[in-house]
């Protein structure tokens, strides 16, 4: 699978799909036709907006597969500050999670097991290998001193954020795991996690079709999972 499809606002009502398929959306925050006007004056005045944009269409979106308003979708957060569906929903077996870079916001939605996404915008990262020094295993460091620009910062960005969708699924946080995990190749696969995890030889790691200047993966506990990336945007389509 793993294509890309457009879709427009407003949302028709979705179909979860089935446990080994979820669909990753690309929103483009700035695009979300909302009255913040009054904000966008000064840089905490525009974070604002973000953030309620950010609500807004997270809320749109699960409301869409659950059937009801954004308003009415209930949301907590796990001890470590995942979000997930509140008790209110807990007949529904929608998992879902997001990630924000620049303008994007990225949301997978889906029924497998800790799902978790990271996405990036891809730009040139000066401190690349200083950063792999300290956060990834040493071999996995050592292969990306080896890579010139702009090759260096692309591999860079797909080895960070699997890493960080592996973490996001798992919903532990950043902290003393990243260089637990061990990655390999191109696009990056998992070779070992950290030992702690649960059933750690059924993890999914993908890398999605994205619009340009994007990069992502999605994680999941589960074998097998596929990517169906929809980009919400205001040009023609449907999903
Ligand atoms: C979650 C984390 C990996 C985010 O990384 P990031 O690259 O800065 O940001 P991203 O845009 O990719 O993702 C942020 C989103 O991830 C989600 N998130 C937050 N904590 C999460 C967790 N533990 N697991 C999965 N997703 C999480 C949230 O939706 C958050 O967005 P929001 O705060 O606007 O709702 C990082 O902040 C982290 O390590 N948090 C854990 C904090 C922690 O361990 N706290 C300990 C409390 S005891």
């Amino acid at each position: 699978m793993n294509d890309l499809r457009h879709t427009t606002l407003p949302l028709r009502p979705r179909v979860l799909p089935e446990e080994q398929v979820a669909e990753l959306w690309l929103i483009r925050l700035s695009a979300i036709p909302l009255d913040a006007s009054r904000d966008a004056n000064d840089r905490k005045g525009r974070l604002r907006q973000q953030r309620m944009r950010q609500q807004f269409m997270l809320r749109l979106l699960l409301g869409s597969y659950l059937g009801c308003p954004g308003r009415d979708v209930e949301l907590v957060r796990s001890e470590r500050g995942k979000p997930v569906l509140g008790e209110k929903h807990a007949d529904c077996p929608l998992r879902f999670n997001l990630s924000h870079s620049g303008d994007w916001l990225a949301v997978v939605v889906g029924s497998a097991a800790h799902l978790g996404v990271d996405i990036e915008c891809e730009r040139p990262m000066v401190r690349a290998i200083a950063l792999a020094k300290r956060y990834f295993p040493e071999d996995e460091a050592r292969s990306l001193a080896g890579l010139d620009e702009p090759f260096l910062s692309r591999r860079f960005l797909q080895y960070w954020t699997a890493r960080e969708s592996l973490v996001k699924a798992h919903g532990c946080g950043l902290a003393g795991v990243l260089n637990r995990i061990h990655l390999g190749g191109s696009p990056p696969a998992i070779r070992q996690l950290p030992d702690d995890w649960p059933a750690a030889n059924r993890w999914s790691l993908v890398m999605p079709h994205l619009p340009a200047g994007l990069v992502a993966h999605v994680a999941s506990q589960s074998t097998g999972l596929k990517i169906r990336s929809i980009v919400l945007d205001h040009s023609a389509g449907s999903g």
